[in-house]
């Protein structure tokens, strides 16, 4: 098969990584790529939202399947443009990814379903929202309905900060359409579990649990980020628990997207928060998490672009998923100054000291390589990745390689998984 996979980050290279072991593949492309995948497929200068562009070059170069990273153009419609064009593509189709696309569309549909979730309002008109915002208790959560990068989420600790955000996003439209109608929704108060699934339009697989750490600074302190290290299993979301869970919260989604002519073909993500009143969904993502995918894809033992083609034809059921039962952690080495301001360009030396470490894969997200040396090229630069006999083990194998990397005002923070492990020594 020749495989083309749509993103440039971290996420991106370890499914490269991963579908360059498979015996199905023939040759592997990149679009655009980083320093990382350059390694393991061709690099194509494309833009991952230039769907036409992309069509072309899978026409140019017979290109079997595309794995599509990021949601952005699956919200766009590159499932859709792709199978007018009868490429198979790994994505679920534009209807489909309004689950991530807009919060109302999940809202609306879990509402339907039944699936738990915080109370909230939509509103489209300034005026209202602010008026409501006066009637509740704090602290209460203002989101834009449509994508904002991560970005479009505030946790409002009073009436002033609510406002703000209500400026912020209807009036002064720092995320232009997407904020135009908001939802205001209760706080729910717990931990978040990243809970992941594949998906055939009919029958799902669930990917073993694991978390996600958003905030900057250590012990969840400072701005919101991308994704600063993950680890999988989470403790707090036991294996064994898995079905009961996606019976809650996947399963009748995936039931209702059948029942509307929309069958979810892809990876379903629930960004779960796990409250005293048992699971309820934050968001969902339509595509794997970044950077849960990095450790996801070193305990998945099974041939990745097996389970996508199962997912392709409707036959998940006959998959048997094999799981490495090690736990896996991923430490996000960043550029100082993220996620506002940093510098790039920076030469990143030491990868060569981590290369034939075991159990230890560095995955590149904001890299390049230019004339065999790799530079920095991006806000998160590379992901160090780990497995180990539980989550202690894996921690450390992660640092010790993480400490062997360097280059100028280099960030990492030094807690990932510990939230896990207290667990661990708690039970
Ligand atoms: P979302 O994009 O909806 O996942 O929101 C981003 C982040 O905001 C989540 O990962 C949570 O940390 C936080 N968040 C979102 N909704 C809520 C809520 N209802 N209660 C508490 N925290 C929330
Ligand atoms: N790790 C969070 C996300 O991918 O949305």
């Amino acid at each position: 098969m020749k495989v083309l996979i749509i993103g440039s980050g971290g996420r991106e290279d370890a499914l490269a990584w991963k579908i360059s072991q498979s015996p199905l593949l023939t040759k592997l492309y990149i679009a655009p790529g980083n320093g990382g995948t350059a390694s393991k497929g061709t690099n194509v200068a494309l833009e991952v939202n230039d769907i036409p562009q992309i069509i072309s070059f899978c026409q140019k170069e017979k290109i079997d399947l595309v794995v599509v990273g990021p949601e952005l153009p699956l919200v766009l419609g590159i499932q859709d443009a792709l199978d007018k064009e009868h490429i198979p593509c790994f994505g679920p189709n534009s209807f489909a990814a309004q689950l991530e696309g807009s919060k109302s569309f999940a809202k609306e549909i879990m509402l339907k379903t039944g699936v738990p979730t915080a109370k909230f309002q939509i509103f489209t008109d300034y005026e209202q929202a602010l008026s409501f915002v006066q009637t509740q208790n704090f602290p209460l959560v203002i989101k834009a309905d449509g994508l904002a990068a991560g970005k479009g989420v505030v946790i409002a600790k009073n009436p002033a900060q609510a406002k703000k955000a209500l400026i912020d996003f209807m009036q002064n439209k720092i995320f232009g359409q997407a904020g135009e109608k908001v939802l205001i929704e209760e706080a729910l108060v717990g931990e978040e579990v990243s809970f992941l699934a594949f998906c055939d339009g009919q029958n799902v697989t669930y990917l073993p649990s694991s978390q996600d750490h958003k905030r900057i600074g250590e012990h969840d302190t400072g701005p919101n980020t991308g994704g600063m290290g993950a680890y999988s299993p989470a403790p707090i979301l036991a294996d064994k628990d898995l079905e009961y869970i996606g019976n809650i919260v996947i399963k009748p989604i995936i039931n209702e997207l059948q029942k509307q002519g929309h069958p979810f073909v892809g990876i379903l993500y629930a960004g779960l928060m796990l409250t005293s009143e048992g699971p309820k969904v934050l968001e969902y993502n339509v595509r794997f998490g970044d950077p849960e995918c990095q450790p996801l894809m070193l305990r998945l033992k099974t041939d990745l672009l097996e389970i996508i083609q199962a997912c392709l034809t409707q036959k998940l059921n006959h998959i048997q998923m094999e799981i490495d039962p090690k736990s896996a952690l991923c430490v996000v080495i960043a550029a100082k100054g993220y996620p506002q301001k940093y510098p790039k360009g920076m030469e990143i030396s030491g990868l060569d000291k981590v290369k034939n470490l075991s159990d230890v894969i560095i995955f590149h997200a904001g890299t390049k390589q230019e004339n065999g040396k790799y530079y920095t090229n991006g806000g998160r630069v590379l992901n160090v990745t780990a497995l180990g006999k539980n989550l202690i083990e894996a921690k450390k194998k992660a640092y010790e390689a993480a400490k062997r990397i360097s280059f100028p005002n280099m960030y990492y923070r030094k807690d990932i998984g510990d939230k896990g492990i207290a667990k661990l020594e708690k039970n």
